[in-house]
């Protein structure tokens, strides 16, 4: 039996067992926390995703699958509007995405972040034991050690953001910024995907909070107490994964990709419909593509999967138009009575079906602006069959980019950048494509999330 003390998870999003299945619409931290905890027999607060209907509001729903306990909360309307749609997704979300003109600034969902972040702390303090070692997670939460800290709790108590972390002169611009990195140095450990996001946030420290940095240890020593920080790059669940291959799932959706685009050669980009993911920049490259290249137009498919996300925020509403607009240019433009140029699918699949159509693709397009790590970078490496691997384009940007040198890189606010990379995707003599996928497929193997999770764990135990 393990030993190890008992892991409790608080995120705002919770993988609740019978609500699983779409990956492509649950962003990377579900799957990763999901696969964290099982081996834990550990327990995850969060909220239900739900709005409380009268009377519901401080219930904890709680249930048990694989030996994870979930338990989560409904939230009101007012609560979402204002801390779920409002100061994390219309204010840091933006902010910490390098996106000033979208990020707003508004009194009210500053309170309501605080309101609700006090509200987890009422509701998860009871459901915590002295020997728990807890890891919250993500931007929605950052106030809540420095919450639970004001309850009495003297557990170890880490924090882990899966989105980058801005250069200061970004950061600077929400107003209070101080007062959210003071509430970060009440945790233990604190994670960042890569060295970048965690040289930002040790800049920031020391010269706007006077903190005492040891860039060497990550040791950040503020009011008496230190904090560790440190880059824990993030990976996938490489044992779940890589097995789908085997299932019918995955068999079947790779044919059905395979006999619908016949001799042509699939493209594929998988993405929560969010304009961090440059997705209208993406249609832009392929058009460009087509433009230069317009007798290979008839050799090229190009399926873009992105379920919608964070409906009721205006600027997802906006991307959406717009990502809809060029598509249908470009489709209007381009296509024959017999032939589609761009598949435009608003909806998510299972984990099993992505690896089929990862692997049927011949190309893999992850060109986010701006990204904490991506997931989907990995999952399209680890879906290649070895001896005929497709090629990983991938941006710069992306946290994934620090890990995986050998994909395609590219400047993804280029269009002539996108079109030269797949042009040189489309001629990659086997031998070389064997080989950086060799290489990806080393990292993406060995980095990947029990990795992440025991790393991390480490430090903070
Ligand atoms: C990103 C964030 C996660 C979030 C996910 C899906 O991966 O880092 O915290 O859960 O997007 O977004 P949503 O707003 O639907 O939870």
């Amino acid at each position: 039996m393990s030993t190890d003390p008992r892991l409790v998870v608080i995120s705002n999003r919770v993988a609740v067992p019978k609500a699983r299945g779409a990956a492509g619409a649950q962003g990377g931290l579900a799957g990763a926390l999901h696969a964290a905890l099982k081996s834990r027999k550990g327990l995850w607060f969060g909220w239900s995703g739900q709005e409380s209907g009268s009377g519901r509001t401080g219930h904890i729903d709680t249930q048990t699958s694989d030996g994870v306990t979930t338990a989560t909360i409904d939230l009101s309307q007012r609560d979402i509007d204002e801390y779920y749609n409002g100061y994390a997704n219309s204010t840091l979300w933006p902010l910490f995405h390098y996106r000033l003109d979208l990020a707003e600034y508004e009194r009210e969902t500053g309170k309501g972040y605080e309101r609700v972040n006090e509200r987890f702390a009422d509701l998860s303090a009871p459901l915590i034991e002295p020997e728990d070692v807890v890891w919250v997670h993500d931007y929605h939460l950052i106030p809540l050690g420095e919450r639970l800290r004001s309850r009495g709790l003297k557990n170890r108590i880490g924090f882990f953001l899966h989105i980058p972390w801005p250069a200061t002169r970004l950061f600077v611009s929400l107003p209070y910024h101080e007062r959210l990195v003071r509430t970060l140095l009440y945790y233990d450990v604190v994670g960042f995907q890569t060295e970048e996001w965690l040289d930002s946030f040790l800049h920031y420290c020391e010269n706007e909070l006077g903190a005492q940095v040891d860039k060497g240890s990550g040791a950040v020593t503020f009011e008496g107490r230190t904090t560790l920080a440190r880059a824990y790059p993030i990976g996938i669940d490489w044992d779940h994964f890589s097995r789908l291959g085997e299932t019918g799932d995955a068999r079947q959706a790779q044919q059905r990709l395979l006999s619908s685009t016949r001799r042509r050669t699939a493209m594929i980009g998988v993405d929560r419909l969010d304009y961090s993911k440059g997705l209208p920049e993406r249609i832009d490259g392929i058009g460009r593509f087509f433009e230069r290249n317009p007798e290979r137009v008839r050799d090229l498919v190009f399926i873009q999967i992105a379920p919608p996300s964070r409906e009721d925020v205006e600027s997802y509403q906006a991307i959406r138009a717009e990502l809809e607009q060029k598509c249908g240019q470009i489709n209007g433009a381009r296509s024959e009575v017999d032939m589609v140029p761009i598949r435009y699918v608003n909806r998510g699949y299972s984990h099993a079906e992505l690896f089929g159509f990862f692997r049927a693709a011949k190309i893999g397009l992850v060109t986010p602006l701006r990204d904490g790590m991506n997931l989907v970078a990995k999952e399209y490496v680890a879906a290649q069959d070895p001896e005929d691997p497709g090629v990983l384009i991938l941006s710069r940007f992306a946290g994934a980019a620090a890990q995986l040198p050998d994909a395609v890189l590219v400047n993804p606010h280029s269009p002539d950048d996108i079109d030269h990379a797949i042009r040189t995707a489309l001629d990659m003599p086997l031998a070389e494509r064997k080989s950086r996928h060799e290489k990806m497929i080393a990292t993406v193997r060995d980095d990947n999330v029990q990795q992440w999770t025991a790393n991390f764990l480490r430090d903070l135990s």
